[in-house]
């Protein structure tokens, strides 16, 4: 698949079928992640699978009306970014952490693979914190869901490009 069509056609997905994404490919997807651009070579990222024990704890952690959330998908990626002591790079780190989940987005979307970028608020919480052993100097960026969509994803129209780009002279 081309670039501009896997840009075009990742769609966040939020049904999936119960087939996992193998743990190698996972790999490769992180692989592809480290090749977002980095302020200084920070290398701020981190990448955690999070397995079925893991799993299995996260559910128990989320409130009643949370717990389908955790298990969106067969198979999840925790990724968060170690937060330095400058602001500067601090922000950078982030930004850079952004970039490396959308190559994961990307890079899934391009083998076929469905992904939901979702904010790891049930991940964040302390016990979640604890029992996935999330040191305390790692902000927790997104918990990556992966798997196959088992039906048709809206797809929320983009902006005129009038209203968000312009040129300078
Ligand atoms: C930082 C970030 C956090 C997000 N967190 C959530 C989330 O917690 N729940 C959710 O439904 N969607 C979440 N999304 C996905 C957006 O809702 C989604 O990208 C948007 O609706 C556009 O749809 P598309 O990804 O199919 O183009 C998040 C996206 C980003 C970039």
């Amino acid at each position: 698949m081309d670039l501009e069509r896997a840009i075009r056609d990742r769609r966040t997905t939020k049904n999936f079928t119960d087939e996992p994404i193998d743990a190698s490919v996972v790999r490769e997807l992180v692989d592809l992640a480290q090749w977002a651009p980095n302020h200084n070579m920070t290398a701020p990222w981190r990448f955690r699978l999070i397995g079925p024990e893991s799993t299995a704890a996260l559910v128990q952690i989320a409130p009643e009306d949370k717990k389908k959330k955790v298990v969106r998908a067969p198979t999840r990626l925790l990724v968060s970014v170690v937060v330095a002591g400058d602001q500067v790079r601090r922000e950078e780190d982030l930004l850079a952490t952004a970039a490396a989940v959308q190559n994961i987005l990307l890079a899934a979307t391009a083998r076929g693979i469905d992904s939901f970028w979702q904010s790891p608020t049930i991940a964040g919480l302390a016990p979640s914190r604890f029992k996935l052993k999330i040191p305390a100097n790692e902000q927790l960026v997104a918990v990556i869901h992966l798997g196959y969509a088992t039906d048709e994803r809206p797809e929320p129209p983009r902006q005129d490009l009038a209203k968000i780009f312009s040129e300078l002279p």
